[in-house]
């Protein structure tokens, strides 16, 4: 059993690195707004299949880190009232919920909006017009990217002390820092980082 619990505690944490996307997703779209005009050659058509294709294996990712959330549960012999017995269980559950929420909208809403804008150029540069809905569209996904970077960070954060919390003050300072660094991944292309 101890094996079994190893593996699904690397499983869950190798999980969590490839859930950290959204911060290369921004890295890529800050470097896509470096290089500015014009929208809708080759690079806009390389980027958008990239983040586009990403969609499915985000899920897949949610889905593998509640099965082997629930699973590392499980193995320990609780059952489903633990994700309400202990708050931090509860609270990256809730977190997984939000980022599942997030992607659903981006997919079957933004993408598809975006993607028609781009079509009605019918593979040309983009007018100024349909560029200027482009970007709002793109914004708006860059947000949405920055909040999935915070709450996935933030969830792996917590998932260190699912069994023994920090003092309240440790983890208000670490969402802090989270926070600042999704901002940075957020707001334009970085040397360092
Ligand atoms: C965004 C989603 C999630 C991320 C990024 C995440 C990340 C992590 C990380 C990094 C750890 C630390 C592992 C360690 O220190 O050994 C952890 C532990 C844990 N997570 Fe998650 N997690 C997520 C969702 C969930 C969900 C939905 C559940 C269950 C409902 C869950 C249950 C657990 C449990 C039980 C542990 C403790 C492992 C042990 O038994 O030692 N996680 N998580």
């Amino acid at each position: 059993m101890d094996t079994t619990l190893d593996i699904l505690k690397v499983i869950h944490v190798v999980n969590a690195i490839l859930m950290a996307w959204p911060f290369y997703a921004l890295v890529t779209v800050n470097q896509r707004g470096s290089l500015g005009p014009p929208l809708g050659d080759r690079a806009d058509t390389y980027m958008e299949n990239i983040i586009k294709n990403r969609a499915l294996p985000c899920f897949v990712l949610q889905g593998t880190a509640l099965a082997s959330g629930l699973l590392l549960v499980f193995l320990r012999g609780m059952g489903l009232n633990a994700l309400v017995a202990n708050p931090i269980l509860g609270l990256k559950s809730l977190l997984l919920l939000i980022i599942a929420a997030l992607l659903t909208y981006v997919h079957t809403t933004l993408q598809p909006q975006i993607d028609a804008l781009f079509a009605r150029a019918g593979g040309q540069l983009v007018p100024q017009e349909l560029g200027q809905q482009i970007t709002k569209l793109r914004l708006r996904r860059k947000r949405m990217a920055s909040v999935c970077l915070f709450v996935v960070l933030t969830a792996a954060m917590l998932g260190v002390q699912t069994w023994a919390p920090f003092p309240y003050w440790l983890t208000i300072v670490l969402v802090i820092g989270i926070a600042a660094l999704a901002r940075r991944a957020y707001s334009g292309v970085r040397r360092w980082m």
